[in-house]
C-alpha cells in the first residue's frame, strides 16, 4: 500500500538476500524508520520486540529468520534451535508456526548447501502468498461492504459505510493489503464511502498508531475512538458494521485477536451488529476447536499498560517521541495480549475463499478439510496476480 504515493510492503530482501529489510512498527506514526536483519537473534528479536508484528507478518519474519540461520549454519542442529528459537517468540499467532513449518518441512531432506536457498525461495513464496490471501480477502470482504450499504435504508443511501476495526489488521500487519483493512481499501478504491471507526486499541494503541498511520496514508476517512466507545456507538447506529482480524482461529470459528475484540462483540451481538472476521488460511489452527481452552494467550509485559508511549506535545517540529508512566509507583499492571471471541458472536468470516459461517462446516466446505495435522490449504487457488501498485516494492 502506500505511504505518500509510493508503494510499499512490511518486508523486503536487502543485499541479495544476505539481510531482511523491515519497516521498525515501533516508532509509528511518528517516524518512518526502517531496520535490517541480518541474523537469527535480530530477527527474533524484532519479532518479541513487535518491530514487526501482525500474525500474518510474524510468519514471513520468521520464515526469513530460518533463512538467515541456515546462512549462517545449514546443519540439522542448527535448523531445530532456529525453529524453537522463532517459534517461542510470540505464542499466540498460529502464523509463525505455520511458515516455520512451511520452510523446515521444504529443506530439511535437501542436501545442506541447498538449504539457505531454498529457504529463501519457500520464505519469498509464503510473503507472495499472504499477499495474494490479503488481496482476495479484500474482494470478498468488498463484495459484502456493497451488499450492506444496499441494504440500508433510503435516506442513508450514498452516506458512507461506517465500519469499526479494532488493533492493526491492515498492511502494517501482513505483507501488503492486510486481512480486515483489505475490504476497507478495496470499496475505498471502488468508490463505496467509507468511514472507519479506529480503536486506540489499548496498551499498545496499534489502533491509533498504526491504523490511523495506513488509513491516513491511503486517504480513507477515519476517526480514532478510546476503546471504551464502541459499545456507545453501536447503540445509536453509529456503526454498521464491525470488522477485525484473528491471531488463531479454531476449526469451530472461534478467533482469537487483540484484547478487548471480545467486548467488541458483545456489543455488536447486543446491538444487531455484523461482526466479521476477516482471515487468511494460514491462521487456522485446524488441530483446536475450543478456542478459550486452547489458545495460549500471550501475556506481555506490565510496562505496557503502565506506560505510554507518544509524540511530545506540541513537539511535532523536533518528532522527540517520549514514553510516560500512567498509574502510581508501585501499582500492579497485567496485560494479556489477545482474547477469544466464541463462534456464536462472529457473523461471518471472511477468507481469501470466500465468506463463510464461523462453524466447522462453514471452513470445511471452504478449505475441504476436516482437521488435524494436515497442510494448510495452498494458496495456489487465489489470484497471484500482482496489484498494479505494487511496481515498487519496500522503499521503492
Ligand atoms: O500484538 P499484535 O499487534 O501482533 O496483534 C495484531 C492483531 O491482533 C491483529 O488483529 C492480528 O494479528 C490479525 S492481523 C492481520
Amino acid at each position: 500500500m502506500n505511504i505518500d504515493g509510493k508503494a510499499w510492503r512490511t518486508i523486503w530482501l536487502e543485499e541479495g538476500g544476505r539481510s531482511v529489510g523491515v519497516i521498525d512498527q515501533t516508532l509509528l506514526p511518528h517516524r518512518l524508520s526502517t531496520r535490517s536483519l541480518a541474523t537469527l537473534d535480530e530477527a527474533a528479536e524484532a519479532i518479541a520486540t513487535m518491530v514487526v508484528r501482525g500474525a500474518p507478518l510474524i510468519g514471513v519474519t520468521g520464515a526469513y529468520g530460518l533463512m538467515l540461520a541456515l546462512q549462517a549454519d545449514p546443519g540439522d542442529a542448527s535448523l531445530a534451535a532456529a525453529f524453537e528459537q522463532l517459534n517461542a517468540t510470540r505464542p499466540t499467532a498460529i502464523n509463525l508456526r505455520w511458515a516455520l513449518e512451511r520452510v523446515r518441512d521444504r529443506v530439511a531432506a535437501l542436501p545442506l548447501v541447498e538449504r539457505a536457498e531454498a529457504a529463501a525461495v519457500e520464505a519469498a513464496a509464503i510473503a507472495e502468498d499472504d499477499v495474494a490471501m490479503c488481496a482476495a480477502i479484500g474482494d470478498h470482504g468488498l463484495m459484502l461492504f456493497q451488499q450492506l450499504a444496499a441494504a440500508r435504508p433510503s435516506e442513508r443511501q450514498g452516506q458512507p459505510l461506517n465500519v469499526l476495526t479494532h488493533c492493526n489488521a491492515g498492511w502494517l500487519a501482513t505483507v501488503d493489503w492486510g486481512t480486515a483493512l483489505a475490504p476497507i481499501y478495496k470499496a475505498h478504491r471502488a468508490g463505496l464511502p467509507i468511514h472507519v471507526w479506529v480503536d486506540e486499541t489499548r496498551p499498545r494503541n496499534q489502533g491509533a498508531s498504526l491504523t490511523a498511520f495506513e488509513l491516513g496514508r491511503e486517504g480513507v476517512p477515519h476517526t480514532v475512538i478510546v476503546d471504551n466507545a464502541g459499545g456507545h456507538l453501536m447503540q445509536h447506529g453509529l456503526v454498521d458494521a464491525v470488522i477485525v482480524g484473528t491471531d488463531r482461529t479454531t476449526r469451530s470459528g472461534d478467533v482469537c485477536n487483540k484484547i478487548g475484540t471480545y467486548l467488541k462483540a458483545l456489543a455488536a451481538h447486543d446491538n444487531g451488529v455484523p461482526f466479521y472476521v476477516a482471515l487468511p488460511a494460514s491462521t487456522i489452527d485446524w488441530s483446536l476447536c475450543d478456542g478459550l481452552a486452547e489458545i495460549p494467550i500471550e501475556a506481555r509485559s506490565a510496562t505496557e499498560v503502565t506506560h505510554i508511549q507518544g509524540l511530545v506535545a506540541g513537539g511535532s517540529a523536533s518528532g522527540e517521541i517520549a514514553t510516560v508512566q500512567l498509574p502510581p509507583e508501585g501499582s500492579a499492571g497485567f496485560n494479556p495480549a489477545f482474547d477469544v471471541t466464541p463462534a456464536r458472536l462472529v457473523s461471518a468470516l471472511i477468507t481469501e475463499r470466500g465468506v463463510a459461517p464461523a462453524t466447522e462446516a462453514g471452513l470445511q466446505r471452504l478449505y475441504g478439510r476436516v482437521a488435524n495435522g494436515s497442510e494448510p490449504a495452498p494458496a495456489a487457488e487465489v489470484n497471484r496476480q500482482p496489484h498494479p501498485d505494487q511496481a515498487h516494492q519496500g522503499q521503492g
